[in-house]
């Protein structure tokens, strides 16, 4: 393999200097790129450009060939394992991710088994492959997975919600098969992460979305012990070699100590937490991804501008001056109405302000 042309992630993953803080941007590839746009159209669906590694390899490449972010991100989606599992994923346009199964019942998980990664995930596996040989070292791939309890929403209340009414019911009626449900999807998780690792990701990211619907009590019940086990459990390498974890949790503010105990690399948080807060509080144990509210993305490149220097300057303030082991990012992903030229504005932005 190619030597990595800009690791300057990978170094502040891991809390080493670089010459100047890295980005990349939750869901940098999708709909606010006509481009993307125009891709999906010759494909047909989402889910038809994910499943094919070639296009899923184009859209990955397309916001690199746009602004200089400094990683990639596997185009997929979180969904893919309980897909792979048979729930049978589809999406409604406007409304989102769907299942045409869903997992309610003690005999509806004990059915789940962790699907095989070189067969019913062979799609996603080749599709790392191909986007490392085309990115070539010019930046490193980051693979990435759903939380187990994250998974667990989609799978229990059959997509999208507003109150996670019924998995809360669950939670409190019938922990059991709850807790059945997340242990599996917890191995299927650190099977697919493996995989996608030796397959060729650089770093790793968990997504824990829907981590801030739940009470604390409820969280370091159902999703902080299984980001426990991912974290201890995942086999990652050593010293400069060793391939970073990011737990990310949109709402996870009041977890930030007992995230950065875990064992992971780094936390990514959302925008509602001030980072030199969450620096101090992590105390130099991790690496820190974010903050930026996407939403920011709306103002004018000035305005962005101005955020953007907020955000890095907070971080430094946690630190008492430093700027090491910082990743900037949005605290949440894009939105399709978003405009390429501020994403250009905020790249620029993270550059010029935080050149050491
Ligand atoms: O960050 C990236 O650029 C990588 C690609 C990526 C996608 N989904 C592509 C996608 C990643 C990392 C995800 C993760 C994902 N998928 C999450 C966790 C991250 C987050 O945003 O919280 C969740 C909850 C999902 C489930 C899911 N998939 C939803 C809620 C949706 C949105 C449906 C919609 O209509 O907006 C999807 C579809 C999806 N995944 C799109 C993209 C680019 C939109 C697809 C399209 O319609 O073209």
């Amino acid at each position: 393999m190619t030597a990595l042309k800009n690791d300057r992630l990978l170094r502040a993953l891991r809390r080493q200097p670089t010459d100047r803080t890295p980005v990349w941007l939750m869901r940098q590839a999708g709909r606010y790129l006509p481009e993307y746009r125009a891709t999906r159209a010759r494909a047909g669906s989402f889910l038809g450009m994910a499943k094919n590694p070639e296009i899923a390899c184009e859209v990955t490449l397309q916001p690199l060939a746009r602004f200089p972010l400094d990683a990639a991100i596997l185009f997929s989606d979180i969904l893919t394992i309980p897909d792979a599992m048979g729930l049978g994923l589809y999406f409604v346009d406007g409304e989102g991710p769907r299942f045409r199964h869903t997992v309610r019942s003690a005999a509806e998980a004990a059915r789940l088994a962790v699907p095989d990664m070189e067969t019913e995930l062979r799609y996603v596996m080749d599709a790392v492959r191909l986007i490392r040989r085309e990115l070539d070292g010019s930046v490193p791939l980051i693979g990435f997975s759903g939380s187990p309890w994250t998974l667990a929403c989609y799978m229990v209340e059959g997509g999208g919600s507003k109150d996670f009414a019924r998995i809360k019911a669950m939670a409190l009626n019938d922990p059991d098969t709850l807790h059945a449900l997340l242990k599996v999807n917890t191995d299927a998780v650190i099977a697919y992460l493996s995989a996608q690792r030796a397959a060729g990701a650089q770093a790793l990211q968990v997504f824990d979305t829907w981590g801030g619907v739940l009470s604390p009590a409820m969280y370091r019940a159902f999703s902080l012990p299984y980001l426990q086990r991912i974290a201890a459990e995942l086999e990652r390498g050593e010293g400069d070699d060793r391939t970073p974890l990011i737990l990310f949790g949109k709402g996870n503010a009041a977890h930030l100590e007992a995230l950065a105990a875990t064992g992971t690399d780094a936390v990514g948080v959302d925008w509602l937490v001030e980072l030199s807060d969450a620096a101090r509080r992590t105390g130099g144990k991790v690496a820190l991804q974010g903050n930026l509210d996407p939403a920011v993305l709306y103002g004018s490149p000035a305005a962005v501008d101005a955020q953007v220097r907020q955000v890095l300057d907070s971080y430094a303030c946690g630190t008492g001056g430093s700027r090491e082991g910082h990743v900037f990012n949005l605290g949440h992903g894009m939105s399709p109405d978003m405009d390429p030229d501020h994403v250009a504005a905020l790249v620029e932005a993270v550059h010029r302000h935080s050149a050491r």
